[in-house]
């Protein structure tokens, strides 16, 4: 999904790319909203670039506000994701359910039900952004591309070098 949106939205394409595949390595470890921190310390000890750090941090939903912050117990800091490849992870996140993908409304009427109206608005005016710079409502890709997208051939065969093994 991240991919289709950066067909027609200029970006870092392999910050994009290890952003979008990277974005829930805190999983590995938790559950809950601290996934997106733990995963960012995972990353930052990976000695990955801080732009991937960062890109994981800022991944939940479009963004977390100072009220949520506090709300959800995190560590204070910025969760709003500035920059177009934080913005398209987010958003390419909102558009997937597990191995399908959805239109954005999904991810706002889930977070509707939660009573989160802020995070469901910051999520309605992303999508809102991101057509805008992609040229058309986002939610076309799903019909695009299919529910189910095919992924064969979607990554290149990669190897992960002996140094970078844990
Ligand atoms: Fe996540």
């Amino acid at each position: 999904m991240a991919e289709a949106m950066a067909r027609r939205i200029d970006c870092d394409i392999d910050l994009l790319r290890a952003g979008a595949f990277l974005h829930d390595i805190g999983r590995s470890v938790d559950h809950s909203i601290m996934h997106a921190v733990i995963g960012a310390s995972i990353a930052a000890d990976l000695g990955l670039p801080r732009e991937v750090v960062e890109i994981i941090r800022k991944h939940v939903g479009a963004g977390l506000d100072e009220q949520d912050v506090i709300e959800m117990g995190l560590p204070k800091g910025n969760y709003i994701p500035d920059t177009i490849e934080q913005k398209i992870v987010c958003h390419a996140d909102n558009m997937v359910s597990d191995n399908k993908f959805v239109p954005h409304t999904y991810s706002v009427d889930r977070l509707m039900h939660k009573g989160s109206v802020r995070g469901a608005r910051r999520i309605a005016d992303l999508h809102k952004e991101l057509s805008k710079l992609y040229g058309e409502d986002l939610d076309s890709l799903v019909l695009a591309l299919g529910p189910y997208p095919n992924m064969k051939g979607a990554c290149a065969p990669f190897t992960v070098p002996p140094e970078a093994r844990l």
